[in-house]
């Protein structure tokens, strides 16, 4: 029997709410039709208690440290699949078998071609911009040709458009690197896998094949990590751009200026100026009595997060392959030791056990990257690169859902 929950109003109306249940996870109270029945709204800043839409991409038990996409568990996407078999997954469902995945690669180098207006448009920023910023603007430029084909209406079936916003993103994150950098861009090379050619787009023939291997699979596993997670802030800013209407590319766009935030994405960046700024003063402890200080405004970049109230699963990955790439350069990394000090010392503080805090996604993937030499302005460009996976599939999923309405809060006014 479906259960469901009663409210019981101060004047004495009573109404029942149903509960909905997911395949998994918690109860949701359905309180769609609260203000029609009561002329009551519900409060809940930053969407702590809310859900916003039904989805059946990703799952997160944030108690248990889970995360899966399409039902199946990160780790054996990290450790025992490539990206482009999970781009194939999170967008259709299932992993390819062979041939679907040779196809499948065949349609995103079909896709790749950065149109001419892109690259006029990255070539337009002064060299001091700021990555994201160019980012941003790219999907935005984006929309107009995705508008000259449908123009103002969502087309949903149109997958293509799609796959090459996540076909045509390395090729923008490279360039973007390049111009900065002032160096001439590099064209893609489709013999190498996503990753590969990534890797050469950005950085050339600058390493030798088993660091530019080794280097590639680390990549290709920090993709994996990113590329979904379901209704988070970038997310679900992209499906509430979507839920007006607004184009594909224009909902990316808006994705890629929420994850530029240091709450969001854009901590990875804050992380490993962080371990910089510990490296440099040498006192841990200094750090955790100031992330603990109340009056502060400092965070320890990197640790905690809104659903994870366990070890972040995609943490504990990075971790290891912090290791395996450190390793293997036969590296020893000061910022290494420093992020492994911290964590012991925050997981066994009575302040971070009982708020639950652990290392998020961006604890260690800054540290895999600063190993390959990527600057850290690039950190978030590259998290973008791999969450345009997640946008895409998330941004479909919207338009093609019948319950999809215009997003529109409502709000507790405090005004005159
Ligand atoms: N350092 C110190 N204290 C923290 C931290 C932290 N990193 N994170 C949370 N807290 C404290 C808060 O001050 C609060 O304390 P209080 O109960 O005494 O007021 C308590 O823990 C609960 O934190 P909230 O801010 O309510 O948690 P929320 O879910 O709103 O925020 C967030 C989650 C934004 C991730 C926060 O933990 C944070 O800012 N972390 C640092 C930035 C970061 O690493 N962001 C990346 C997140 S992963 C991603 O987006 C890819």
């Amino acid at each position: 029997m479906d259960k469901k929950a009663l409210l019981e109003l101060s004047n004495g109306l009573k109404i029942e709410l149903p509960i909905l249940n997911g395949t998994v996870g918690p109860g949701v109270l359905n309180i769609k039709d609260l203000y029609r029945t009561t002329g009551l709204f519900t409060y809940d800043p930053g969407f702590v208690s809310t859900a916003s839409c039904s989805s059946a991409i990703t799952f997160i038990d944030g108690d248990e440290g889970v995360l899966k996409y399409r039902g199946h568990s990160i780790a054996d996407l990290a450790e025992n699949n490539n990206f482009t078999a999970v781009i194939y997954l999170l967008l259709h469902g299932e992993l390819p078998n062979l041939e679907q995945h040779k196809k499948f690669l065949l349609k995103i180098e079909k896709l790749s071609k950065v149109p001419e207006q892109v690259v006029n448009v990255i070539k337009a920023f002064p060299k001091t911009a700021h990555p994201m910023s160019i980012l941003i603007t790219c999907f935005a430029s984006l929309s107009a040709l995705y508008h000259e084909r449908h123009g103002n209406n969502v087309n949903s079936e149109d997958l293509d458009f799609g796959i090459s916003a996540i076909a045509q993103v390395p090729a923008i994150v490279a360039m973007i690197y390049r111009h900065i950098n002032d160096q001439e861009f590099i064209n893609a090379n489709n013999e190498l896998s996503y990753s590969e050619n990534f890797l050469r787009m950005m950085f050339g023939d600058a390493f030798d094949n088993a660091k530019s291997a080794l280097f590639a699979k680390a990549l290709d596993k920090i993709f994996t990590l990113h590329a979904d997670h379901e209704q988070n802030a970038s997310t679900a800013a992209v499906r509430l751009v979507g839920s007006a209407g607004s184009s594909l590319f224009a909902s990316l766009s808006a994705g890629v200026a929420t994850l530029w935030g240091p709450t969001h994405g854009g901590a990875n960046e804050a992380v490993i100026n962080m371990l910089k700024e510990i490296e440099q003063s040498g006192d841990i402890d200094k750090f955790i009595e100031k992330a603990k200080d109340d009056k502060d405004p400092f965070k320890l970049m990197g640790f905690g997060h809104r659903v994870y109230k366990n070890y972040d699963p995609r943490a504990r990955i990075l971790k290891n392959a912090c290791n395996e790439v450190l390793g293997k350069l036969e590296q020893s990394s000061e910022l290494l030791k420093i992020a492994k000090g911290l964590e012991k010392i925050a997981l066994k503080d009575e302040y971070f056990v009982t708020r639950k805090l652990y290392p998020n996604v961006d604890f260690y993937s800054g540290i895999i990257m600063n190993a390959i030499d990527i600057p850290s302005n690039m950190f978030t460009p590259i998290f973008a690169l791999a969450r345009t996976t997640g946008w895409v599939t998330q941004w479909y999923e919207m338009a093609n859902d019948k319950e999809t309405k215009i997003n529109r809060p409502r709000q507790l006014y405090v005004g005159k």
